[in-house]
């Protein structure tokens, strides 16, 4: 019970992460009924997107280009910040503020994964630009869905295919999922990861868990979870 007057607590912050196909979309979905069921306040939103111009920059960034020249990663890197910047600013961290818990479906991992291990922009490089781009927030919580590659992209339909999707060899989503996997190893604390492979009921199940334990833990909540202020 808060006492009125009383500081709020900051909200719990939970990415999902994965793969291409890997069912993010469906489990952020699943995820946020289970918890506001559980009397959660949840802010649901997703990368990149979830603002005015993080949509307009997702239509750019995920468009095909077909027979333009390929866009240069860390131009994509930067664009992708932007997008998760304005997202941290209007969306993300007001509701954080307000107590509130905020699923996000994709987040700065996706960067490290796909335009560090996948397309070999320097992390150094592009954990400087996501401390800018987040000011140092970080989740308290990520949530990787794994599933080998051939599995997640032939999940697609073929109308439904994004540039990252069409565009890029096999062996660049290979690198993906490694690098995922190598975040997750690397942040064991942070990270849960489940099998996707699995029936979405059977995902579902898996991915409550961790959330559970996390909103149910009565820990304090993490103003320490800032890095860099
Ligand atoms: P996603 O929303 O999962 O696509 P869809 O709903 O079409 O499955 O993600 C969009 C694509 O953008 C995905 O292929 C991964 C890519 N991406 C990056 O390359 N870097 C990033 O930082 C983010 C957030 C996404």
């Amino acid at each position: 019970m808060i006492r009125p007057g009383a500081p709020i607590p900051r909200g719990w912050f939970i990415t999902i992460e994965g793969p291409d196909g890997a069912g993010k979309t469906t489990q952020v979905e699943r995820l946020a009924v289970h918890l506001r069921d559980r009397g959660v306040d949840v802010v649901s939103t997703r990368e990149p997107g979830g603002t005015w111009l993080g949509e307009r920059l997702r239509e750019v960034l995920l468009a095909r280009t077909g027979s333009v020249a390929p866009t240069d990663a860390l131009t994509d890197a930067f664009l992708f910040n932007a997008a998760r910047r304005q997202l941290v600013a209007e969306v993300i961290e007001p509701a954080l503020s307000a107590g509130r818990t905020v699923l996000c479906a994709r987040f700065a991992d996706s960067t490290l994964a796909y335009q560090g291990y996948g397309a070999g922009v320097s992390l150094e490089r592009l954990r400087a630009l996501e401390a800018v781009a987040t000011d140092g927030l970080r989740p308290d919580l990520t949530i990787l869905l794994d599933l080998p590659v051939e599995a997640g992209l032939t999940r697609k339909a073929p109308g439904d295919v994004n540039r990252f999707e069409a565009e890029f060899d096999i062996a660049f989503h290979r690198r993906v999922r490694q690098g995922f996997l190598a975040l997750a190893v690397a942040e064991p604390t942070r990270f849960v990861v489940i099998d996707a492979t699995r029936s979405p009921d059977e995902v579902t199940t898996a991915v409550n868990a961790p959330a559970d334990r996390l909103v149910g833990s009565g820990e304090p909540k993490p103003f320490a979870m800032r890095t860099n202020q």
